[in-house]
């Protein structure tokens, strides 16, 4: 048993009468299903595991966003392209009916505002959503510019995950003033099961209770993360977002 998972098992936990439905979303937006690119799906298998999971939990599309950060993941998305399409291919031939899209998770590291002057982002959507992902510990020093220069090039930045920035806890109205320069926010479903810890949780429960999120996201790296989101349904909190309207449905 994990520390976190430890920590789980001594809060008691009410359940909700109504679980939430992940169909009630439709689509996922934020995944790392692409093989051997980044610290999710390594194999193909993998891959296929996770997408034929997607389906039995109740999605009809994923969009899958694997990382782009230069000093870790120095994916161009030339590549990201090629190995997407094999993989669809693949689910194709195997008769995995679920709707797949490729975009990426782009880290605000120094490289970024020169990708974004040189070439197309990967993005979803018909407003060209562009998702965003800061440091999870150290506060990101020129992130109002970025968004500024994505949206003057006809993008919608969608800032990853909120819950997860620790210098961000306790100032829940950072999601706020983002969103009111036109970014969107996006909340991770397991972030209100505590697998990410305690804190996390707790910025996460604030999210919901303000209404201070555009898009769930499962942030799915590997199957377990499924399973674990699976097992959690009937939290009063996950089972709350059921009757919320998420970007999510419009993809
Ligand atoms: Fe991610």
């Amino acid at each position: 048993m994990s520390w976190f998972s430890g920590l789980l098992g001594k809060r008691k936990e009410q359940t909700a009468k109504n679980p939430l439905k992940l169909s009630a979303f439709r689509c996922d937006m934020h995944s790392h299903f692409l093989p051997g690119v980044d610290d999710g799906a390594q194999t193909l298998e993998d891959s296929l595991q996770l997408l034929q999971k997607m389906q039995d939990i109740g999605y009809k599309k994923c969009i899958t966003t694997p990382h782009i950060k230069m000093d870790i993941y120095p994916n161009s998305e030339e590549k990201l392209r090629q190995v997407f399409d094999q993989l669809k291919e693949e689910k194709e031939r195997l008769g995995i009916g679920v709707e797949v899209e490729l975009a990426a998770e782009y880290f605000l590291d120094d490289t970024f505002i020169e990708r974004l002057q040189q070439r197309e982002l990967l993005c979803f959507g018909r407003q060209k959503y562009v998702l965003m992902e800061f440091s999870f510990t150290t506060p990101p020093v020129f992130e109002e510019e970025a968004f500024k220069r994505v949206l003057d090039k006809g993008y919608v930045p969608v800032l990853a995950h909120f819950e997860r920035y620790l210098y961000f806890h306790g100032r829940p109205e950072m999601a706020e003033k983002y969103r009111n320069m036109g970014v969107n926010v996006q909340m991770n479903l397991l972030s209100l099961t505590g697998h990410y810890g305690p804190e996390i949780r707790k910025q996460a429960e604030r999210m919901v209770d303000d209404c201070l999120f555009d898009f769930v996201g499962t942030d799915a790296h590997r199957i377990q993360h499924l399973q674990l989101l699976e097992d959690h349904l009937s939290l009063p909190y996950l089972a709350e977002l059921g009757k919320r309207l998420v970007k999510n449905q419009g993809l």
